[in-house]
Order: C-alpha cells, then sequence, then structure tokens
C-alpha cells in the first residue's frame, strides 16, 4: 500500500467514510480552534507522510469531523520550510486531503504587518503573495501539471465569501499581500523596507507552498492572516516567537467567528 494509501485507510478506520467538504491548517497560536471540531483527531505520528512538526505552539493532529454542521479535515500544524528545507513537506498531506474528497483549503498564519491600518489583533485576506523566498514545493514534480497558473490563485471567490462572513459579523477585514520569507529567523529592517518597496503589506514564514501545492492538486484556497506584530523596525516592540503565540490569540477569536459564519453558508 502506498504511503498515502495507508494514511487514508487510518483516517478512515478512525473517522469514518464519510467526504470532507473543506481543508484548514491552523498557524502559530491558533491550533486551539482545532478542539472546537466535533470528530476525532489523529495524531500526525499515526499517519505516513504527515509531517514531524517541531514548533512549539503547535498541534500536531488531523482533526476530523463537524464544524457548524459542516464535516472538515482541520490540521492543528503544518511543517514550515525552516525546519527541515523541505518546501513540499505539506504535499503528502494535502494529497489526503484530496482525496479525503476536499474542493477547497483554508490556509491561516501569523504575520508581521507592514501596513499602519492594519496593526496586531487584525487580520489581513490573502489578496495575492509573493514568493520571496523563491523555493517551490514543485521542483523535481516530472508531469505538465507543474506548470500551475498562480494568478487567482487566490481563490476570488472563496475571497469574496469569507470579506462576506466578515461584515455579517461586524469585522474588519483587510485585504493585501503576504510576502513569504523563509526563516527561522526574523527579518531585519532593512529586508522589511525592501519587502513594502516590492509591493508587501504582510511577512511570514509560510503559506506560500501550500497555496502552490493546493493549486496543484486542484484545491481552491484561500488564506488569513493573524497579524501578531509590526514588521521588524516599524515599531518599538520586541519581535519574538514567544510573542506571536501571545498576540496570535487575540486575532484568532475573529477568525472563528468568521470561519463559522462560512461553514453556515456552505449548509
Ligand atoms: N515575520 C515573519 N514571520 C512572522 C512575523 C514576522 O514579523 N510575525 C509572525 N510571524
Amino acid at each position: 500500500m502506498s504511503r498515502n494509501a495507508e494514511a487514508l485507510a487510518t483516517i478512515r478506520a478512525r473517522a469514518g467514510d464519510a467526504p470532507v467538504a473543506l481543508g484548514l491548517i491552523l498557524g502559530s497560536g491558533l491550533g486551539h480552534l482545532a478542539h472546537a471540531v466535533d470528530g476525532v483527531a489523529i495524531p500526525y505520528a499515526d499517519l505516513p507522510g504527515f509531517p514531524h512538526v517541531s514548533v512549539s505552539g503547535h498541534n500536531p493532529h488531523l482533526h476530523i469531523g463537524m464544524l457548524q454542521g459542516v464535516r472538515v479535515a482541520v490540521f492543528g500544524a503544518r511543517e514550515h520550510f525552516y525546519e527541515n528545507g523541505n518546501a513540499a513537506a505539506m504535499r503528502p498531506a494535502l494529497e489526503v486531503l484530496k482525496d479525503l474528497g476536499a474542493g477547497s483549503l483554508l490556509l491561516t498564519n501569523a504575520a508581521g504587518s507592514m501596513r499602519p491600518d492594519i496593526p496586531p489583533g487584525d487580520l489581513m485576506l490573502l489578496s495575492d503573495h509573493i514568493n520571496y523566498n523563491g523555493r517551490n514545493p514543485l521542483i523535481g514534480e516530472p508531469t505538465d501539471g507543474r506548470f500551475v497558473p498562480m494568478a487567482d490563485a487566490h481563490d476570488p471567490a472563496l475571497r469574496a465569501a469569507l470579506r462576506a462572513s466578515a461584515k455579517a459579523e461586524g469585522i474588519d477585514l483587510k485585504e493585501g499581500v503576504y510576502a513569504w520569507y523563509s526563516g527561522p529567523s526574523f527579518e531585519t529592517p532593512a529586508e522589511i523596507r525592501m519587502l513594502k518597496l516590492l509591493g508587501a503589506d504582510a511577512v511570514g514564514m509560510s503559506t506560500v507552498p501550500e497555496v502552490i501545492l493546493a493549486r496543484f492538486l486542484g484545491l481552491k484556497v484561500a488564506a488569513i492572516s493573524t497579524i501578531t506584530n509590526m514588521a521588524a523596525g516599524l515599531s518599538d516592540e520586541q519581535i519574538s516567537h514567544d510573542h506571536t503565540k501571545a498576540m496570535a490569540p487575540l486575532g484568532a477569536t475573529k477568525l472563528e467567528r468568521i470561519l463559522r459564519h462560512y461553514l453556515n453558508t456552505l449548509r
């Protein structure tokens, strides 16, 4: 049995055969959202091909079950490029998500803002991204499928639906461009000035490879950043991973409300 087939069999044995509608990957400090799912939590360690997550504040379980009456697959954690230098680390997990029947993927992350009108505690819906890291998770993919078009990679209809849900919940959901910076060190103030010049509104260490993989697999995708800090040099606050983990819950409450509202519209 292939690695993915083994993971799929384990998931179906524990969570049942019903297809999932949507996948959700949770970013730093957002892992608790997974516990809102009424279903089962499967440790990544039981699922061949799923990442070995080494980042504190992340919850390495796949939660499958109902949220607002919709069957979802929630990834409590991701493997980042900076952990092992593997941009395709999430590929097997996303392939399994596709095999579970999901049509779309919602990504979340913690990010630093370069826009004064998107301060810490705010959310930013990604309108687009810049692969500033330059690595691509499809390097080595032998099929022509690797030539993935990336215009409208952040699905316009899904984004519109998320904006509508935010509006209905009275939440100010800004939109902007996310730049992927490798990490794990944070950026320098000079790098942030450069990223701003290049057209980025926020910076973070994830999400972009997953957007590319999701588009490759034919999943619709949208991503929301919880802004945990102003990017380096833009404020006096000290940036750290502890700060990220402490600040992420500020946005998490709003994110959960948007998500629940959106899921309600799918029923
Ligand atoms: N830079 C990169 N990643 C981040 C940041 C940041 O300022 N904040 C949270 N994740």
